[in-house]
């Protein structure tokens, strides 16, 4: 018996001239980037809180707190592998990571696979697991006039059944 689980991450971050714009642990050539209090990498935290959902272990800002200075600066990739590995003490194993980033410019697309494959590889997962799109947001709204930029994702975890909790869960009954 196993189970399947799914989790939802959703971020944003201001831009700002004079930081870096890191997305998914690649810095992309930009005259301006995200603010925050860590890398402000906007993808990576998506995804995290996505990871974090599906395996009900809370959020980003519980296990890495926008006020804690060792968190200041730092790699948003660290955050990944964390809970990458929470999931796997929990027998979780990532499916599949779908993603989007909205940011009006620059133009991200040359820098998929880079991001991808930075992604698969702090997951330690195939390349073909990990999905990033991009998208503008038409002009419209605080992402289309360049005031910030947004990233969505949806992980699936799979869990092989090892004990009762599969079998007589409180939803489940006794069913196979
Ligand atoms: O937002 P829109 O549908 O116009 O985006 C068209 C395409 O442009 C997307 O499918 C994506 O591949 C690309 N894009 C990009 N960088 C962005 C936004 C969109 O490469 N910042
Ligand atoms: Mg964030």
């Amino acid at each position: 018996m196993s189970e399947y689980r799914s989790g939802i991450g959703w971020d944003v971050h201001r831009l700002a001239a004079g930081r870096p714009l890191i997305l998914g642990g690649i810095t992309i050539p930009s005259e301006f980037g995200l603010e925050g209090h860590s890398d402000a990498d906007v993808l990576s935290h998506a995804i995290t809180d996505a990871i974090l959902g599906a395996a009900s272990l809370g959020d980003i800002g519980m296990h890495f707190p926008d006020t804690d200075p060792r968190w200041k600066g730092c790699d948003s990739l660290v955050f990944l592998r964390h809970v990458q590995k929470l999931a796997e003490a929990l027998g979780y194993r990532i499916v599949n990571v779908d993603s989007t980033v909205i940011l009006e410019r620059p133009k991200l697309k040359d820098y998929r696979e880079a991001i991808r494959q930075r992604l698969a590889e702090t997951l330690a997962l195939e390349l073909d697991r990990v999905s990033v799109k991009f998208k503008t947001a038409e002009k419209v709204g605080p992402v289309g006039e360049g005031r910030s930029a947004e990233a969505q994702a949806v992980v699936s975890l799979h869990k092989l059944g090892t004990g009762p909790f599969h079998e007589s869960g409180p939803h489940r009954g006794s069913g196979s």
